[in-house]
C-alpha cells in the first residue's frame, strides 16, 4: 500500500462510526450526493457535500454527468455546473416519466487522484416544492380567520402542474397543530377562532398527483400580528 492509501484507510476506518449511517464506499473522499425537483419540470438540481477531510484529499474540482438508464454505455450528457469548483449542478432537459433512472455521476479530482459517486433517481420521485410563500392572514366577519398565499416563486408552471396545499395552525400555547387539507386554492377560511386569541399558521405545498413529497413548512404567519415577534 502506498501512504497515502493507508492514510486514506486509517482515516475511513476512523471516520465511520460517527456518521451513524450506513457506511460509505470505500474512499476517504466518498461524496454525498443528493438531487431535488423544486422547479419541475424545467430542471432537476443536485448538489453534493464530502465528510472532512484533511486538506490533502480535498478535491479540487468535480465533473458531473448524467445518463438515462443504468446501462454503462448509454450517452453522457453534462450535468451544468456553474464552475467546476461548485459543489452543485442543473439538468436543464427532464424527461417526464421515464421508464428508467437517470444516473447522475458525481467525479470528484484529488490531487492524487479521482473518485466517482452515482445516484439514481427518478424526476418525479424527488419532486419537492420549496414552500409557499407570501402567506398572510385577514380577520373577516368576527370569528373567521382568512388564510391567504403564493405557490413558491421557484415552481415554474403552477397553472399547468398544479399544487395542492396542506395548512397547519394551532393556538398560542397550544401543543399541538391542527392539519387541514389538501386544497387546491390559494385561500383557507378558519371558523369559529377564539377573538382575542393569537394563532400561528403554516401552509405547506405538494404535487398535485402525490409525486415526490410535501414541501418544508412555510415561515410560520401570526395573527394578530405582534411586532417584534
Ligand atoms: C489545512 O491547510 C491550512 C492552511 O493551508 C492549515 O492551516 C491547516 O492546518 C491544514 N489542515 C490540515 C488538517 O492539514
Ligand atoms: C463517471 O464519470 C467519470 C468522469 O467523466 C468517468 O471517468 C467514469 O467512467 C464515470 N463512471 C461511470 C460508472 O459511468
Amino acid at each position: 500500500m502506498t501512504p497515502r492509501l493507508l492514510l486514506a484507510v486509517a482515516l475511513w476506518a476512523g471516520c465511520a462510526p460517527c456518521g451513524g449511517r450506513e457506511v460509505a464506499p470505500a474512499g476517504p473522499s466518498h461524496l454525498r450526493v443528493q438531487c431535488r425537483a423544486f422547479r419541475y419540470p424545467i430542471a432537476v438540481d443536485c448538489s453534493w457535500t464530502q465528510p472532512p477531510a484533511p486538506n490533502s484529499t480535498r478535491p479540487t474540482s468535480f465533473i458531473a454527468t448524467y445518463r438515462l438508464g443504468m446501462a454503462a454505455q448509454g450517452e453522457s450528457r453534462p450535468c451544468l455546473q456553474p464552475t467546476p469548483e461548485t459543489p452543485s449542478c442543473a439538468i436543464s432537459d427532464v424527461q417526464m416519466f421515464s421508464s428508467v433512472h437517470y444516473v447522475l455521476n458525481v467525479t470528484a479530482i484529488h490531487p492524487g487522484g479521482v473518485s466517482s459517486t452515482l445516484l439514481p433517481f427518478i424526476p418525479e420521485n424527488i419532486i419537492k416544492p420549496d414552500p409557499p410563500e407570501g402567506v398572510c392572514l385577514s380577520h373577516i366577519l368576527g370569528k373567521q380567520l382568512q388564510v391567504q398565499w403564493e405557490p413558491p416563486r421557484s415552481w415554474p408552471v403552477p397553472e399547468i402542474f398544479t399544487l395542492k396545499y396542506w395548512i397547519r395552525y394551532k393556538r398560542h400555547g397550544s401543543a399541538h397543530f391542527r392539519q387541514v387539507g389538501p386544497i387546491e386554492d390559494t385561500s383557507f377560511t378558519l371558523r369559529s377562532v377564539r377573538p382575542r386569541a393569537k394563532y400561528c399558521i403554516q401552509v405547506a405545498a405538494q404535487d398535485l398527483l402525490n409525486y415526490g413529497e410535501l414541501s418544508d413548512w412555510s415561515l410560520p404567519a401570526t395573527f394578530p400580528i405582534t411586532p417584534g415577534e
